[in-house]
C-alpha cells in the first residue's frame, strides 16, 4: 500500500502541474490576438489537457480509490479530515471539468472571459491544494 500512496503522490503533482500552467495557458491566450498564437495556443491548451492533467487526474482518483477500499475507509470514516479532503477533491474535480470547458470554447475560437478573469480563474487550485495538504497531514 506504501507504493500505491507513493504514486498516488506522485500523480497528484502530475495533474495539478496541469491545473497551476492550463488556467495560465488560457491567460496568454486571451491576450493573444494572432492567428499564430491562436493555434499555437490551441496545441499547447490540447496536449496539456489529454496528454497529462486528465491521466493524472484519473490515475490519481483510482489510486486514492484503491487505498480507499482497502484500508482507509475502515480506519478513517469517522474523521472529519477524510470528509472534507474528499469534498475538495470533488470540487477540484469540478474544476477539471469546468477547464476542459473552456479548452473547448478556445478550441472553436468562442472564448468570452478576459484574461483578468483566467489569473484568478487561476487561483481556485492553489486554495484547493493547500487545503487538501493541511487536511491530510495536520488531520485537524
Ligand atoms: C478521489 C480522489 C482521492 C482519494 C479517494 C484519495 C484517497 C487517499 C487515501 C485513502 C490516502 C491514504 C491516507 C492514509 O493512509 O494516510 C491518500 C493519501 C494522500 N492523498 Fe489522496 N485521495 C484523492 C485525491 C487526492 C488529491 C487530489 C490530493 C492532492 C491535492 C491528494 C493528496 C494526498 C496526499 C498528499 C496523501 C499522502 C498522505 C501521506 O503521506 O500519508 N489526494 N489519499
Amino acid at each position: 500500500m506504501l507504493w500505491v500512496k507513493a504514486f498516488h503522490v506522485i500523480f497528484m503533482v502530475t495533474w495539478f502541474a496541469g491545473l497551476f500552467y492550463l488556467p495560465r495557458l488560457f491567460v496568454y491566450h486571451a491576450m493573444s490576438d494572432d492567428a499564430i498564437s491562436n493555434e499555437r495556443f490551441k496545441i499547447m491548451e490540447r496536449k496539456l489537457f489529454y496528454g497529462i492533467m486528465t491521466p493524472g487526474a484519473l490515475i490519481t482518483i483510482a489510486l486514492g480509490l484503491w487505498m480507499l477500499h482497502a484500508y482507509a475507509w475502515e480506519a478513517y470514516k469517522g474523521e472529519m479530515w477524510l470528509h472534507m479532503k474528499l469534498t475538495l477533491v470533488l470540487l477540484l474535480i469540478g474544476y477539471h471539468a469546468w477547464c476542459w470547458k473552456l479548452v473547448n470554447d478556445f478550441k472553436h475560437d468562442r472564448n468570452s472571459k478576459s484574461h483578468v478573469f483566467y489569473r484568478w480563474f487561476n487561483e481556485a487550485p492553489v486554495l484547493a491544494l493547500i487545503g487538501i495538504v493541511l487536511l491530510v497531514y495536520i488531520r485537524p
